[in-house]
């Protein structure tokens, strides 16, 4: 049996939403206006009070946004910043891109994210900011984050680029901390059709210092009073976000249903692990991942069945070659690293049909009850 089914319909998505794209489009080249034009301000607009913040910077991607969020912290080349190794690539790279240097701590091994009891042996003189990774679209426990941040004196930047929409103890995911960093890469939860990113914040101090930062650390036109990237949300991506943007609660809500189909008929198998979610939060399902000892046995059986799957990540971040010379060793991030050999993200999207989520599972159960019995 071959079911083909995609990791994210695309297609379907489109086909859902076209007319409005199509005339969003049309208004941008009517405007004749493509770099920082209404469009984007209409969006930062939106988007900020989507994520009940003051304030949303548009920004070329979400490595971009925890670049910039980092440099208005005004840190020393070399201060540490922590994080985790589990999560996406980009993270790290953003740090050190800001001159920084990436500490990484253990994840938690019932709930897959930054174990926060890990902060305060993980400090030193130097650090000075802490990025938690709301992976998966799970939200990390920033109640006993932010604790040992403020003990420890910590910036916080949350890394809510896998979690627009997501929702702790009533507060939305990235207005914990000082800057919420948002990735709109095409299969994000709200994404755009090329790259794209936002920074939201509480302080017009950051705000206009990251509206210059963005543009070549611009004030007015040939006035560069600080140091900047040319990072900006162009207006076609902005205004095709704006469309996207009045679907994404519905959008979210449609993963969270299908999430709990996944769960109710994976609990049954013993093989998988899930992780668990904290009761107080409201999950965005931009990942559903499973664990199992065989990952990549299970992963090439579907694949044979014609369902894609994908892992988030099969490589900790302090393993990659590039950084390598922060000088961990295999070992040192042991949860890290069993999670990083087991994970597995099943298909999961908008435009899922709870069908298919039926015959995934099931797939998956005869796979097992096969593999047990032989
Ligand atoms: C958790 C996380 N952080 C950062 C990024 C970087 O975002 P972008 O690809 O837009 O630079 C991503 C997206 O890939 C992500 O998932």
């Amino acid at each position: 049996m071959n079911v083909n089914i995609p990791f994210f319909y695309y297609q379907r998505e489109y086909k859902n939403i076209r007319a409005d794209l199509q005339k969003a489009a049309g208004d941008v080249f009517a405007s004749g206006r493509f770099i920082l034009g209404d469009h984007l301000k209409s969006f930062e607009q939106q988007f900020a009070q989507f994520c009940g913040a003051p304030f949303a910077v548009g920004v070329a991607s979400g490595t971009d946004a925890l670049t910039l969020a980092l440099l208005a912290c005004r840190l020393k080349p070399g201060d540490e910043v922590i994080t985790v190794a589990n999560g996406a690539y980009p993270t790290i790279v953003g740090i050190v891109r800001a001159g920084l240097r990436p500490v990484f701590v253990d994840i938690c091994p019932e709930t897959w994210l930054m174990d926060s009891k890990q902060i305060a042996g993980a400090c030193s003189k130097k650090t000075k900011a802490i990025i938690p990774v709301h992976l998966f679209g799970n939200m990390v426990d920033m109640k006993a984050l932010s604790k040992s941040a403020k003990t420890k004196k910590l910036i916080v930047i949350e890394d809510a680029c896998q979690a627009h929409g997501g929702i702790l103890d009533k507060k939305k995911a990235g207005t914990f901390g000082r800057f919420g960093c948002f990735s709109f890469y095409p299969t994000k939860n709200l994404g755009a059709f090329g790259d794209g990113g936002a920074i939201i914040m509480h302080r017009q101090k950051d705000y206009n210092a990251l509206r210059q930062s963005r543009n070549y650390g611009q004030s007015d036109r040939y006035n560069h009073p600080v140091f900047g990237l040319n990072s900006r949300l162009d207006e076609l991506q902005a205004a095709y976000l704006s469309v996207k943007l009045k679907y994404l609660k519905r959008w979210n809500q449609w993963r969270s249903h299908l999430a709990h189909l996944y769960r109710e008929h994976l609990k049954k198998i013993d093989e998988i692990s899930m992780p668990c979610i904290n009761p107080l939060s409201r999950q965005t399902h931009h990942l559903f991942v499973i664990r199992v000892k065989k990952r990549n046995a299970l992963q090439a059986h579907l694949a044979k069945q014609g369902i894609m799957t994908l892992i988030h990540y099969p490589i900790p971040a302090h393993r990659q070659k590039a950084f390598l010379g922060l000088g961990y060793k295999a070992g040192d991030l042991p949860h890290t690293e069993r999670c990083c050999r087991e994970i597995l993200s099943l298909p999961i999207s908008p435009f899922l049909k709870p069908s298919e989520v039926r015959t995934i599972c099931s797939l998956i159960e005869g796979y097992y009850k096969k593999n047990t019995r032989s």
